[in-house]
């Protein structure tokens, strides 16, 4: 099986997809044939190709020469049987498994014996199109994000059948094409679809049990967790129909795994017809400016006492003690108490008791530590970096001590969002629930640790890679999380992966170890 060299002949099939693919094969100096069915559609590419990279030379990114020669390498093609000089043929056209297959069988007619054949299907088995082909060993899901030229990763799928070596050709071929590639296993959703479920389902299901308002979970999203977008505008950009349509496939395909389960409250927007953007309705009206200010906000406080106890450890939220510190504040550290455990620590302001939520209602934990003025603390990306801070008071804190944990989070200028009292608050339990997914794909042999990682990251902008994260908040306290939800809610959608369990074991295991071997 021949590597890929800048000789070998790019031949691509499509539209939208298509012709952001052509360019960035003809960007890495391939010669790259251009087809779609519809009359004129693979010259319309090539214009919108040329607009495109026109903007850049506007900016001199690019000169006009190099343009024109990128653009000289991309042929439009009439007749698919001119396609018979392709070494690799990238097929982006319509999202169905029979028109998949023909096509693909057809070009087994007109290519030669060991021209590779991919798809860039986001949802269709790559096993299922290879089904229907004399060489399947030659069939790979190459798949790129939208827009191509832009987005770094391209998830290389085998199927079942798929050679090994086509399919590290690909992976190479990728690189070399200034991508970041991943391998995976032919199973619903990949692994960036598969993964980014409970980004949107956790969301959605924090809004129904009216934990607060949309613009203040997106909010969260973006100013605690360091994403680009919240879920509810990222769904409403996306298209309600399409977003839907992709949960409702993963999960029927999952076999009806609860872990996927489709929100009503989504499928609502759905029936009124509010698609998001494109329908001028979806969780917000357009056009309007989505970034509103959170309603959740509160009004500056002052602080009436400067000394704030730590007990124990924080664990990932450790990063505020230099904010503390460096804002006046005086910390007397103490031990943590024989019951708890790592990343179990408080801190403590006057009548308050501040913790890392830990997948229970705050209400119940306070219950369990029969400790009634106890506040949750949502998890964040950095906490430092952070401009907002998310707090879940029980139902016995008196107004005095919120005030109190209100003016001391002011005084190191974050701005204070408190939401209702919902097990896991919004960032820990969507993350938890992301890496969650990831280390299952990676139990389920789909790929490796890494790949959910850059998948996450290249593929959908995220601001960390999920299992980098659990990492980061310790993964032992992530199973934590994960068993308090599934205790609290009592449904299989929260069950922890195998994996996470094992390596919590494993962690554990290593401790005890050490200590035997040390005495
Ligand atoms: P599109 O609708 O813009 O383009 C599809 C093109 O395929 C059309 O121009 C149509 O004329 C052509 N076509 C249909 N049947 C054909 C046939 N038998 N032979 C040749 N051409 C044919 O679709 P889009 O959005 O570019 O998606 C194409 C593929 O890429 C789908 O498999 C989709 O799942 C996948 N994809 C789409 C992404 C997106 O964000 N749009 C992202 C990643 C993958």
């Amino acid at each position: 099986m021949n590597k890929f060299t800048t000789d070998s002949v790019i031949a691509i099939i499509g539209g939208t997809m298509g012709a952001g693919i052509a360019q960035v094969a003809a960007k890495a100096n391939h010669q790259v044939l251009l087809f779609d069915v519809a009359k004129g559609a693979a010259e319309k590419g090539i214009d919108n190709i040329r607009k495109g990279l026109g903007k850049l030379v506007l900016r001199s990114r690019m000169t006009q020469l190099e343009l024109d020669a990128l653009v000289s390498r991309i042929v439009p093609i009439s007749d698919i049987k001119q396609l018979s000089s392709a070494d690799l043929v990238i097929e982006a056209i319509v999202e169905k498994l029979e028109v998949k297959q023909m096509l693909f069988r057809q070009l087994e007619d007109i290519c030669h014996e060991n021209a590779i054949l991919a798809s860039n299907t986001s949802s269709i088995s790559i096993t299922a199109i290879g089904a229907k082909l004399l060489r399947p060993q030659n069939l790979i899901g190459m798949h790129f994000f939208n827009p191509a030229p832009i987005m770094k990763l391209v998830e290389v799928i085998s199927g079942l059948d798929t050679d090994k070596q086509v399919a590290d050709n690909i992976f190479e071929l990728a690189i070399n094409w200034g991508k970041l590639a991943v391998h995976a296993k032919s199973t619903p959703g990949f692994i960036a679809n598969r993964v980014a479920r409970p980004f949107y389902a956790e969301s959605l299901r924090v809004l129904q049990e009216g934990a607060t308002d949309i613009a203040t979970i997106d909010a969260l999203f973006r100013e605690c967790g360091g994403f680009k977008m919240g879920p509810f505008e990222l769904m409403d950009l996306i298209g309600h129909d399409v977003n839907y349509a992709v949960t409702c496939s993963v999960f029927e395909a999952f076999y009806q795994d609860q872990r996927f389960l489709p929100s009503l409250l989504q499928k609502e927007l759905l029936d009124a017809g509010h698609l998001g953007r494109k329908s001028g309705r979806g969780f917000y009206q357009y056009p309007q400016n989505t970034q509103t200010e959170n309603s959740k906000q509160q009004p500056d406080l002052a602080l009436d006492t400067q000394l704030i106890t730590i007990e124990g450890d924080l664990g990932i939220a450790e990063t505020l003690l230099p904010l503390f510190e460096n804002n006046g504040l005086k910390i007397n550290r103490v031990p943590a108490a024989d019951h708890q455990q790592t990343s179990e620590g408080r801190i403590i302001i006057g009548d308050a008791i501040l913790m890392l939520t830990n997948g229970q209602f705050t209400t119940q934990r306070a219950t369990d530590l029969k400790c009634p003025n106890l506040v949750h603390v949502d998890l964040s990306l950095d906490y430092q970096k952070a401009k907002v801070i998310a707090l879940s008071p029980c139902s016995t804190l008196s107004l005095q001590a919120l005030n109190c944990v209100i003016a001391l989070f002011q005084t190191i200028e974050k701005t204070v969002v408190v939401i209702d009292d919902v097990p896991g608050m919004v960032l820990m339990r969507t993350v938890c629930m992301l890496a969650n997914e990831g280390f299952d794909a990676v139990n389920q042999q789909v790929c490796n640790e890494d790949a959910v990682d850059i998948a996450m990251k290249a593929g959908l902008n995220y601001p960390c890679g999920p299992i980098k994260w659990a990492n980061n908040l310790g993964l032992s306290f992530t199973l934590k999380v994960l068993n308090n939800l599934a205790i609290t809610y009592g449904e299989d959608r929260f069950r922890a992966s195998p994996l996470l369990q094992r390596k919590v074991a494993q962690q554990q295991l290593d401790v005890i170890k050490k200590s035997i071997t040390t005495g």
